[in-house]
């Protein structure tokens, strides 16, 4: 193999790396890099005088090249790879064809991806990885704002610190730690939880309202009591494979949504500041439990907030930002048709007495859910949002979320396993022919079934 490369790079040498401006085919071309493509691939067959073969290939359709190299394949152990910057002109989609169609796998790719394939951001593979988020957060237990409702009360300050301790030593695995919550806790929960359930059924949508009643049944939801993470947790992982894991401080956009990818959802634990139980600048118990549980164990729904975590693995920073602000409209402050009337699926409304009634109420604006649109849309952190956004339905928000994804610029796609609780990522025309054919033996498996029904 060493040979085979060597060899190789020294037929680049003899034709490639110049700064010549004329090319193999006497054609002129330009050098500046930012007209280039660049694509990367691997050949099927190895062999001496394999790139040869695939140097022909542009010159026969006058695609003129300004640099090429080969190196060890990133995809594949003992193999190798080629990355070529093709200058502008020639017939480059008949090269593409042709080139794709002999190769292990083909991609066209930034010019920061050639230039340094760590700019690609890192993101977890496996669900463990999660455990590396503990220790970057942006705040931590007892830093409140100075505008905090708890800001000035060191018993509430500490009690926050408690919390967070818990969360910074979580692993992956573990059981969520139960926590004897305090009668003075109860007693904001209560006044939450009272106020709430005489608004859910008018003002919530249909899934919030079925599963409601489940954890009543089945995690202990009542005004007397706050639910455990760790009940809660079982109960959604029952309905569609979602866990809570708590978290001690904010999470960058990047890494909470990457815990969507795995149906993780970073939960808080610890209760707002008694003295405003109907205002909470930051999440808390109450909005996790009464907001997002419900929720997630309704499928559709689970499988929307997966594809904004998959869709922001890896994905360029302004991508994640955007992302972010479509999480926000639509997991956090969402409403959706049904039977001719908005309802809120939102955690940020389910779980705001106010803010409910003032989006549903006739006073706010509210927009179809675009997300091409929505993405760009700002918004506040504290405060009533000035605009929601409405989904004819959760599958027909995932469908348009999937349309979305597909625009945001990777070199690969990504795929959850959930044998493995993994992140695979494809980026080989094998890895996808193989899945394709899982794909049609379960099919096939369930023709059988069907015909025997
Ligand atoms: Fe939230």
């Amino acid at each position: 193999m060493e040979t085979q490369i060597s060899a190789m790079y020294s037929l680049k040498k003899d034709i490639f790396v110049n700064d010549s401006k004329e090319s193999l085919t006497g054609r002129k071309y330009s050098n500046n890099s930012s007209e280039s493509t660049y694509v990367i691939f691997s050949p099927y067959v190895e062999e001496v005088g394999v790139l040869g073969k695939f140097l022909k290939i542009f010159e026969t359709h006058k695609v003129n090249l300004l640099h090429i190299e080969s190196r060890a394949s990133s995809k594949i152990s003992n193999r190798y790879e080629f990355v070529v910057e093709c200058s502008p002109g020639g017939d480059l989609g008949s090269v593409i064809a042709e080139v794709r169609e002999s190769s292990e796998y083909f991609n066209i790719i930034s010019k920061n991806y050639v230039d340094n394939q760590d700019t690609v951001p890192w993101f977890p593979r496996r669900i463990r990885d999660l455990d590396n988020f503990a220790n970057q957060i942006l705040s931590y237990g007892d830093e409140l704002d100075a505008d905090h409702p708890g800001f000035t009360d060191a018993v509430y300050r500490k009690r926050r610190k408690y919390f967070a301790d818990i969360a910074y030593n979580y692993k992956h695995g573990q059981p969520l730690p139960r926590v004897e919550y305090t009668p003075e806790e109860i007693d904001t929960w209560r006044t939450i939880y009272r106020n709430l359930m005489t608004l859910y059924p008018t003002h919530a949508c249909k899934e919030h309202n079925y599963v409601l009643p489940l954890l009543v049944q089945n995690c202990g939801y009542s005004e007397d009591n706050i639910p455990q993470l760790e009940d809660v947790s079982s109960f959604l992982k029952d309905c569609t494979g979602f866990t809570l894991r708590p978290v001690a401080g904010l999470l960058s956009s990047r890494d909470f949504l990457a815990g969507l990818a795995f149906r993780v959802f970073h939960s808080t634990q610890y209760i707002r500041h008694p003295s405003k139980p109907l205002y909470t600048p930051e999440p808390d118990v109450c909005h996790e439990l009464l907001g997002h549980a419900p929720l997630f164990a309704d499928l559709n729904f689970a499988q929307f907030s997966q594809e904004i975590g998959l869709a922001s693995l890896g994905a360029p920073d302004e991508h994640v930002e955007k992302l972010a602000t479509l999480y926000w409209f639509t997991v956090e402050y969402g409403l959706c048709r049904e039977d001719g009337k908005s309802k809120a699926y939102g955690a940020g409304l389910l779980s705001s007495f106010g803010e409910l009634k003032y989006c549903l109420e006739g006073k706010s604006e509210v927009r179809p859910f675009e997300p091409f649109k929505t993405c760009l849309q700002k918004y506040p952190i504290t405060e009533y949002q000035p605009v929601y956004f409405e989904a004819e339905s959760f599958e027909d928000a995932k469908e348009k979320m999937i349309k979305y994804a597909q625009t945001i610029p990777r070199a690969f796609g990504v795929r959850y396993n959930p044998y493995t609780q993994s992140i695979e990522v494809l980026d080989s025309k094998l890895q996808v022919e193989n899945l394709i054919r899982d794909l049609n033996q379960e099919t096939q498996r369930m023709l059988d079934v069907f015909k025997k029904l």
